[in-house]
């Protein structure tokens, strides 16, 4: 049949085209050609398709129970039609998709499963290049890590983020007003009708949510990474224009596969300099650290905390989006959206970077249009900060690191010398919140244990512990909270978080005690506990005797999880996924 013909350009008398699909499964003329052809053709596809075009795996994570990706099915749609015309072959499938809202206990336990469904999904059929459609927070991190693993051509289509939330004539972001709110109605500036009415306004759109939460921030680290088309990562869900750029995605891959053009050949470490450097000029979420060390250490490029905190130093904070400023990303889209905040930052970057386009960043960048709005997109001239990106902080309390975001912080508890509260999970910290005889005040350090990858098992985002009711009533709004946790990359405070080692691997974060005196300097870079290390090895033989409780994880994912995840300084990935072992599989399908 014409299915079986060799390409043009094949040089199929010694053997193949050198494309996957078609040297080891369409091409074939044997009996496990005419099994991989026939059911192919039940769903109706003409002949052409077997010819050894490339074949392009749209890798999507749709999902309506991700309500930030349940527009991924028609994107789809839109990355298909520039594959067909780019003369590529579409098939679209279904991976595992991770809700933030909705999963439970949290969506990072299962990052590392989705880039295991991603990686095998595209090693074990018979794809040569992959679009990945993402969108909600974990969603990006965990395709990329699955896609890195095989290093295929791949380029990654964001879902884009909701148009901005609206609420009685004023713009309120994703999370972040919740997180407001939330604090509104416990000191009582805020009516029970007017929260629950809030929360239409809120969602009012497809698309993720549109502050720079994490997963506006991991659009933007896509793109800053080289990974997504230029001018892709702010345009709103459902503006037409992204539905524009899905299609030319959709043909550029297909030019990708000619050009063998892999994640491997994009994610040096030129691309993770120039990522760390966009995420500080962003303003963007503390969870980009875990996923950009997850994500360095498939392709095996050497990541350290140290080198991020280096990295962030002395960029300027250019982008006044919620949580940590004003806007929304509609706004951001419409000032000029990051390609803007490159070309201002382009100095500071690795200009010769390589990306998907197949050109540099610097290339890239220089056919953009300049910042249309400069409240929204300040110019590097006029910053809203500068180093105010993730700090890396290390000290006695955290040996490996710990993480805290300068630009949500408050100015004055940057260096701050407080008295700590302690708590050993987060349940027996949501029971003493509104406890008005709770012992603490405005200079209380809150210390949340058993909150880390292991501990939790997953490293939930409770690290912006609620302020405690009776300090709220009193207008305090913020204050130093530490932790081993995560927070949303919507919330907002002085919150230390990823406490490396966590407490529940022995940690000295799970030494602390009520009444410790803890000091946190951010401009020097340090968090120490002020007990002395006698103490601490008593406390420690104590510690070993009695070891926190853990959630029970005898079987299945959460098993394998805590047997395996590595500390948030690494990634938080399993052990034995870091690396990539290629697109090869040696055997046929059986
Ligand atoms: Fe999905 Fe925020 S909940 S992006
Ligand atoms: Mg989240």
């Amino acid at each position: 049949s014409a299915g079986a013909s060799p390409s043009p350009t094949s040089a199929a008398a010694g053997g193949g085209t050198g494309r996957r699909s078609f040297d080891h499964w369409f091409g074939e003329k044997d009996r496990n050609g005419f099994i991989h052809r026939s059911w192919m053709r039940a769903q109706g596809f003409s002949d052409e398709v077997f010819d050894g075009r490339p074949v392009i795996g749209i890798c999507n994570t749709w999902s309506e129970l991700t309500p930030c990706n349940a527009h991924l099915r028609r994107l789809a749609e839109s990355v298909k039609r520039g594959v067909w015309q780019a003369g590529g072959f579409p098939l679209e499938f279904p991976v595992m998709s991770l809700g933030e809202t909705m999963l439970r206990p949290t969506a990072m336990l299962f990052r590392n499963l989705l880039s295991m469904d991603v990686e095998e999904s595209l090693r074990g059929n018979p794809i040569d290049g992959a679009v990945l459609l993402t969108g909600c927070d974990k969603t990006t991190p965990g395709s990329i890590m699955g896609a890195a693993s095989v290093d295929l051509p791949t380029l990654v289509v964001t879902g884009g983020p909701m148009l901005n939330g609206k609420f009685r004539g004023c713009d309120i972001g994703s999370g972040t007003a919740v997180w407001r709110f939330t604090q509104d109605v416990n000191a009582g500036r805020m009516t029970q009708e007017d929260y629950a009415a809030a929360e239409s306004g809120m969602s009012r759109s497809n698309g993720h949510c549109m502050t720079m939460g994490t997963a506006s921030t991991m659009a933007c680290m896509a793109e800053a990474l080289g990974l997504q088309l230029t001018g892709s990562a702010a345009i709103p869900a459902v503006d037409s224009r992204r539905y524009a750029i899905a299609q030319q995605a959709g043909q550029r891959i297909v030019q990708m596969v000619e050009e063998d053009l892999k994640p491997s050949d994009i994610l040096t470490r030129d691309a993770f300099a120039n990522a760390v450097r966009a995420n500080a000029a962003i303003g963007g979420s503390t969870n980009a650290v875990i996923h950009l060390l997850a994500i360095a250490g498939r392709v095996g490029v050497d990541l350290t905390l140290d080198d991020m905190d280096e990295w962030a130093r002395g960029v300027p904070w250019l982008v006044d989006l919620q949580p940590s400023g004003k806007y929304l990303m509609e706004d951001f889209y419409y000032a000029g959206g990051l390609p803007a905040v490159m070309r201002e930052i382009l100095p500071l970057l690795k200009a010769d970077a390589i990306t998907v386009t197949g050109k540099s960043i610097g290339d890239n960048v220089a056919n953009t249009e300049r910042t249309v709005d400069t409240e929204v997109i300040r110019a590097v001239g006029n910053p809203l900060g500068s180093g105010a990106g993730t700090a890396v902080l290390k000290g006695n309390l955290a040996p490996d690191g710990a993480v805290i975001k300068q630009s949500a912080a408050s100015e004055r508890l940057l260096q701050h010398r407080g008295k700590a509260l302690v708590f050993s999970s987060i349940e027996e910290y949501d029971l003493a919140v509104d406890d008005p005889d709770l012992d603490v005040d405005a200079d209380t350090v809150l210390v949340l244990q058993n909150s880390g990858p292991r501990g939790y098992p997953g490293m939930p985002e409770v690290g912006n512990m609620t302020i405690p009711r009776k300090l709220a009533e009193q207008g305090v709004e913020d204050m130093v909270r530490i932790s081993d946790a995560r927070m949303s990359g919507t919330a907002y405070g002085t919150v230390v978080l990823h406490v490396a080692p966590e407490a529940a691997v022995g940690g000295p974060l799970a030494l602390v005690q009520t009444g410790d005196w803890i000091e946190l300097d951010v401009p020097a870079r340090t968090l120490h506990l002020d007990v002395p290390d006698e103490e601490l090895a008593k406390r420690r033989a104590a510690w070993q005797s009695a070891p926190p409780p853990t959630q029970p994880a005898d079987r299945g994912w959460a098993r394998l999880y805590v047997n395996h995840v590595t500390q948030a300084n690494q990634g938080c990935d399993l052990d034995f996924l870091i690396g990539r072992t290629g697109s090869a599989v040696a055997r046929q399908s059986h």
